[in-house]
């Protein structure tokens, strides 16, 4: 699969598997889990997760998931901007470590600003990597201004920032992206398909059917189409996990590429950065 680079060198593919609302209820999990080990069967390289997400049951599940595989994927996960100081990002990188019984998370994110100050956390975060536990940090729901306080901090931070992005939410495009593609930064597009909204548009739905394509596959072939974007669908369906991975075969035109812009313009200014 495609996948763009991070600053150690490792390689992020651009598609991945989203993990928000798993764990949340006992009664799906068993849907859950068969459909993350479903998709990895089918070749997905990347799981994104979060300590957040059902309060730590999603990383067990992506634990057992991955336990036994012979090449495991790359993990994504995220720090609660409450555990973010220094020695509570150790311990909440531990924590989510023995929850997914590995050794290493590949990225570790901020989930958002707001917590310790983001330098701590950055300190935090590199002795992690020292000690081998982590690759690459980043964070999530950073927007222009945030993304220049971190770099300014001139620790080592230009990993990825994790954001929502979709067709019909384009605000990261006016400045966001062009600063970051600038610098070589991955974009991880959260919510692709608008957390299913996106899906029942009716511009959407037919542009789909007229190139013989499902509207999620044309969402996230959009999203794929774009340099230094990585995307992270969520499904618990073993049916839509593989529907979604149908994007990455779709080669979009320069014609529906326009009738997109028509249906869903890019932005014309400065949008403040939207958050789920
Ligand atoms: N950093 C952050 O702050 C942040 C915030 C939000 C999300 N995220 C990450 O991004 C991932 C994706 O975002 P998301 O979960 O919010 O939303 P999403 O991926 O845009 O949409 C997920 C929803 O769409 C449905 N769906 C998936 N594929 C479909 C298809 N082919 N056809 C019809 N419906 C489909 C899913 O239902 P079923 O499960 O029933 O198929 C689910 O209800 C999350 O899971 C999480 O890992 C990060």
């Amino acid at each position: 699969m495609r996948s763009c680079k991070l600053p150690s060198g490792a390689a992020i593919p651009v598609l991945g598997l989203g993990t928000w609302r798993m764990g949340e209820s006992p009664r799906r999990r068993a849907e859950e889990l068969d459909s993350l080990k479903y998709g990895l069967d089918l070749g997905y390289p990347l799981i994104d997760t979060a300590e957040m997400y059902g309060d730590g049951s999603a990383e067990e599940i992506v634990g057992e998931a991955i336990a036994g595989r012979s090449g495991r994927p790359f993990i994504v996960s995220k720090v609660y901007p409450h555990n973010a100081s220094r020695a509570g990002t150790i311990a909440a990188c531990e924590r989510s470590l023995k929850r997914m019984r590995i050794e290493r998370i590949d990225l570790y994110l901020l989930h958002w600003r707001g917590g310790a100050r983001i330098e701590e956390t950055f300190d935090a975060f590199l002795r992690l990597r020292e000690a081998g536990k982590i690759g690459d940090f980043g964070v999530s729901n950073f927007d222009l201004s945030d993304m220049e306080d971190a770099c300014r901090l001139d620790k080592g931070f230009n990993a990825s920032n994790q954001v929502l992005y979709c067709l019909s939410r384009r605000g990261p495009e006016f400045d966001l992206l062009p600063w970051m593609r600038k610098r070589s930064i991955p974009l991880m597009a959260y919510s692709p398909l608008d957390q299913g909204a996106l899906l029942r548009k009716a511009a959407l739905k037919s542009l789909a059917q007229g190139i013989g394509c499902t509207p999620a596959q044309l969402a996230l072939a959009w999203l794929l189409a774009q340099p230094g974007v990585v995307t992270i669908p969520k499904s618990a369906s073993r049916e839509r996990v593989k529907e979604n991975l149908g994007a990455l075969e779709l080669s979009l035109s320069p014609q529906i590429l326009a009738e997109l812009d028509r249906a869903f313009p890019p932005p014309k200014g400065k949008q403040p950065l939207e958050m789920l």
